[in-house]
């Protein structure tokens, strides 16, 4: 699903935010990627949805190869992804139906199926009774769900996020995760960037560690437990 082989990412003539990082990401995974303030992490996801391109290597997601990819290819691209921030990226002018069935409008879909759509991601995230509401009428973590419903609206293959909880309490980050995993068990590819070591630790999934724009370390999911039969 996403293949980085040796990509390097320099801003400016020196400073080097990625150097030679290669990983491999499989369809419906479900993959945190973490490490300290300026690893490279957000450089990172900013390569997979083409905000910024590489300086060396080659990327691949979805039959995409980034690198060399042309312009116009950036819509089919995006179509593939959700995309969440840290802090949430939603119209304040807009309700909540609106901001989510946005990008459908944009991709030309009649109002009929915005309407389904964005009333089925809205559930999805348990805030269809929102739909009328503004932005600045939810709390924070309603408001990231909104952002999180956005971003699956268009049934994306791969949905990433760059620190969805860093401006959330610790109980409603383990809200948003539960909502993650809940994506990831139908299907979508969920690549999570955040440096929130507690939420890594009990959400048990692999592990991708970037340091100074290398990759530091790889871990797998932790094995689940065996169960194993009752005696007879
Ligand atoms: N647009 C840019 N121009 C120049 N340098 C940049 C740019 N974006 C990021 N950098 C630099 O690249 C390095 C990696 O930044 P990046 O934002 O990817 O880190 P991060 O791991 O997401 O950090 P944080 O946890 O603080 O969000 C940093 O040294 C940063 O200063
Ligand atoms: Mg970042």
């Amino acid at each position: 699903m996403i293949t980085l082989t040796h990509i390097g990412k320099q801003y400016g003539r020196i400073h080097a935010a990625l150097v030679d990082v290669s990983f491999q990401i499989d369809p419906g995974e479900f993959i945190f990627l973490t490490g300290p303030s300026g690893a490279g992490k957000s450089t990172l996801l900013k390569l997979l949805f083409r905000e910024q391109v590489p300086t060396t290597g080659e990327l691949r997601i979805a039959g995409h190869r980034l690198a060399s990819m042309p312009l116009k290819e950036i819509p089919a691209l995006r179509r593939k992804m959700g995309i969440v921030f840290q802090d949430f990226k939603l119209i304040r002018t807009m309700t909540v139906f609106e901001n989510v069935a946005f990008v459908l409008k944009i991709l030309g879909m009649s109002h009929a199926e915005q309407k389904q759509r964005a009333f089925r991601a809205l559930k999805m995230v348990g805030l269809q009774h929102k739909l009328a509401s503004y932005p600045l009428q939810l709390s924070g973590g309603e408001q990231q769900r909104v952002a999180i419903a956005r971003a699956l609206v268009n049934d994306p293959l791969v949905l990433i996020a760059d620190e969805p909880t860093g401006n959330l309490d610790p109980d409603l980050a383990q809200e948003i995760m539960a909502l993650f995993e809940r994506i990831n068990g139908q299907g979508t590819t969920v690549l999570v960037a955040t440096h929130d070591r507690n939420l890594i630790q009990r959400m048990k999934k692999r592990v991708i560690g970037l340091d100074h724009g290398r990759l530091a370390f790889d871990s797998p999911a932790p094995a689940s437990m065996v169960v194993l039969p009752p005696l007879t």
